[in-house]
């Protein structure tokens, strides 16, 4: 029986925090095991808003694929590639905005949103406004079943729903899958300061954080902030460190500790050295992949090179199924 195939993407945005590890890649991992999955790196379309900044692409390429692989993505086991090793994805991003209403991008909320987000860079190009054709060629190009997404891509993948069934009416020809999206629970892990979690705010826990800067970050974190003494009780329910022993934390002791804050029994100090000692342990298994990867980074560009070879293979079938159609 063929596996379904998944296909999902990233932006390189350098090393991944833990929000970005519980809220899609320890998905990508565990799907590993059941379908066949192409994970990629697009790099393209991290030009969309960083387009005048790329010196640091290259190596935020690199150390997003080693937190890939100490995640636990198995390059045996899923096809990992980089979109600007493939440049049928180019060439199906160019032919798919021939059919694509330019009042499609426009009304896309995501595409609002983002403008009215990010300041201090002109977003008013058409790469921009075309980020969504790029994302519905990645996803077309490998007749992806099931795109495991956060919410704010619902709007694209949609789009790509929409653009698929265009082509294939125009061309009178079924080349293209419409492709599921796989919404990915939303959980939303705040940083130390409870504002959402994210390597521009400085709040972030990072994969690659050593058990040290574990034990600081986490001992500078937001706490409930009714609770000024060591003797006031505190309300676990509004507590930052309590949503992350609710995930990090064994069910037992996690349960003590909303009694005892409940009684002032526990003190925030210790209940967040807890909480750090958990959460390296969570992460230890991750540490060891990595150094053992770091040891011997080619083997990363290996896993890299292999994948393209594997993933240009079905791009150019399918290019030359979309030629065919458009009677080019
Ligand atoms: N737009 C996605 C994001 O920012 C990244 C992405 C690009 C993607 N192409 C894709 C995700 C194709 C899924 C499928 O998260
Ligand atoms: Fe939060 Fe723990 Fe302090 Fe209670 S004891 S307020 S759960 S840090």
């Amino acid at each position: 029986m063929d596996k379904k195939r998944i296909l999902s993407g990233m932006q390189p945005s350098g090393r991944l925090h833990i929000g970005n590890l519980l809220g899609a890649l320890n998905k990508w991992v565990a799907m590993q095991e059941e379908y066949d999955c192409y994970y990629f790196v697009a790099d393209w379309h991290a030009l969309s808003t960083s387009y005048e900044d790329t010196h640091e692409i290259k190596d935020n390429i690199f150390n997003m694929l080693v937190d890939w692989l100490a995640a636990g993505i198995d390059p045996e086991k899923a096809t990992i590639f980089i979109q600007s090793r493939i440049p049928e994805h180019a060439a199906l991003y160019l032919l798919l905005g021939m059919i694509t209403p330019v009042s499609w991008l426009e009304r896309n909320p995501t595409y609002k949103e983002k403008m009215e987000e990010i300041k201090g860079k002109d977003l008013a190009t058409y790469g921009f406004l075309g980020y969504p054709v790029l994302q519905a060629a990645d996803i077309l190009m490998y007749k992806a079943n099931m795109v495991p997404v956060g919410v704010d891509q619902l709007p694209h993948l949609e789009l790509t729903r929409e653009v698929a069934r265009r082509f294939n009416y125009i061309y009178k020809k079924d080349v293209f899958v419409e492709p599921e999206a796989l919404m990915s629970e939303v959980l939303k892990l705040l940083g130390t300061d409870n504002r959402k979690m994210s390597k521009s705010y400085g709040n972030a826990i990072m994969m690659a954080d050593t058990p040290e800067e574990i034990k600081k970050k986490v001992s500078t974190m937001v706490t409930d902030p009714q609770r000024i003494r060591r003797n006031d009780p505190g309300d676990p329910e509004v507590c930052n460190v309590y949503s992350f022993h609710k995930i990090f934390t064994p069910a037992g002791e996690t349960a003590n500790i909303c009694a005892s804050c409940k009684k002032a029994e526990i003190g925030c100090t210790d209940c967040k050295a807890i909480l750090a000692e958990n959460l390296n342990r969570y992460l230890r298994p991750m540490q060891e992949r990595r150094s053992l990867i770091l040891a011997k980074p080619e083997k990363v560009w290996e896993a890299v090179d292999e994948g393209t070879l594997k993933a240009q293979k079905i791009a150019k079938a399918t290019m030359k199924e979309v030629q065919e159609a458009i009677r080019l």
